[in-house]
């Protein structure tokens, strides 16, 4: 064999190597690889290098020279395969993903009880034909109080018992002021300021009083306010209306009584109580609409009539739910919002 030809074998076995390794994807290809290239005994490289016995004496060094220069290559490239097969494996130890196991589930909110409550008895009365209506809960004194027959001198029109706003150049109270409303009586006014009778709303909303927190009194509270207007509207509708609603709400066997009150914007007026824990509480006002309130949103009292209430949607939630402090309902504490 010459010079030439044993060169020309060793370039032949270098690129075919390189190839080959180049192009291992698995173990099995490596190990492959490994066997035919540079196996012990009958490698690729291993009969080449047999035939340099073959080669002349003068050629030799120069042959040897060739010949450990391949085999330098021929390790670099096994070596080259085995780290770019470990790269690509390092990724898959982690498990293949399993696309039919069950998702993991999300906390999901919870609406509050109150909410809750709102939504029930706008239920509860839209079965009677009453549709919700809304008002703004930053009011003037017209819409809170003065449309609402309450006169300048009363006392629920003082500073104490409201949060009026800082309005620039209205004193609070007089016209051009703003307060947070204390009742949800505004939306009467303000339906029947954009409507014609007959009208049968509710409104339920958040109403502000600084009242010290207790068991039973929240600065914040809501209100249901119910109103229906139309011709020949008896008290007896509204005995009906709110006896149905307390069934349906709070259950038959729950025992309410009307007692005879006084609201400026009802005539006659009354007070209605529940039996709780072997006593009377107040859930609400209400009573027929007075004259002078029809009067001041334009319609004619001769020609209409009708009746309104108001009810504490918190003491309707915690009687029906048996909760004894108000508090509990805005502490945002989960153990106890998360009960209901
Ligand atoms: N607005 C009254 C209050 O907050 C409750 C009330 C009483 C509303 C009688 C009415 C009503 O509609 O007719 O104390």
């Amino acid at each position: 064999m010459t010079l030439a030809e044993f060169i020309a074998a060793l370039e032949a076995l270098q690129s075919e190597a390189s190839r080959v390794f180049a192009g291992v994807q698995s173990k099995e290809d490596l190990e492959e690889a490994r066997v035919r290239f540079l196996g012990a005994k009958k490698g690729a490289f291993r009969e080449v290098q047999q035939q340099l016995g073959k080669i002349s004496k003068e050629d030799k060094p120069q042959a040897g020279q060739q010949l450990n220069k391949v085999k330098k290559a021929l390790a670099e490239a096994l070596e080259n395969a085995t780290d770019s097969l470990k790269e690509k494996d390092s990724g898959s130890d982690s498990p293949t993903p399993d696309p039919t196991l069950p998702g993991i589930p999300m906390d999901l909110g919870h609406v509050h009880p109150i909410t809750q409550t709102i939504e029930h008895l706008k239920e509860i009365m839209g079965r009677m034909g009453f549709e919700s209506a809304e008002g703004p809960e930053v009011e003037g004194p017209w819409h809170n109080f003065v449309a609402l027959n309450i006169p300048e001198d009363h006392p629920a029109r003082d500073p104490l018992d409201n949060f009026y706003l800082a309005t620039a150049g209205a004193t609070a109270g007089e016209e051009g002021s703003q307060l947070m409303r204390s009742q949800t009586s505004t939306v009467q006014i303000r339906v029947m300021e954009k409507r014609q009778p007959p009208i049968r709303i509710v409104s339920l909303g958040r109403v502000y009083r600084p009242d010290a927190p207790d068991a039973t009194h929240f600065p914040m509270f809501h209100q249901m306010e119910g109103l229906l207007v139309d011709q020949n509207v008896t008290m007896a509708n509204l005995k009906t209306v709110l006896r149905v609603f307390a069934n349906n709400y709070l259950g038959s066997d729950v025992p309410i009584r009307f007692r005879p009150s006084f609201f400026p914007f009802t005539e006659p007026s009354v007070e209605v109580d529940f039996l709780w824990n072997d006593q009377w509480i107040e859930f609400g006002g209400a009573g027929m609409v007075d004259p002078a309130v029809l009067t001041a949103v334009g319609y004619d009292p001769e020609k209409v009539g009708g009746f309104a209430f108001g009810l504490g949607v918190e003491r309707l939630c915690m009687r029906r739910h048996n909760i004894t402090d108000i508090r509990d309902l805005y502490s945002g504490d989960l153990r106890f919002l998360s009960q209901f």
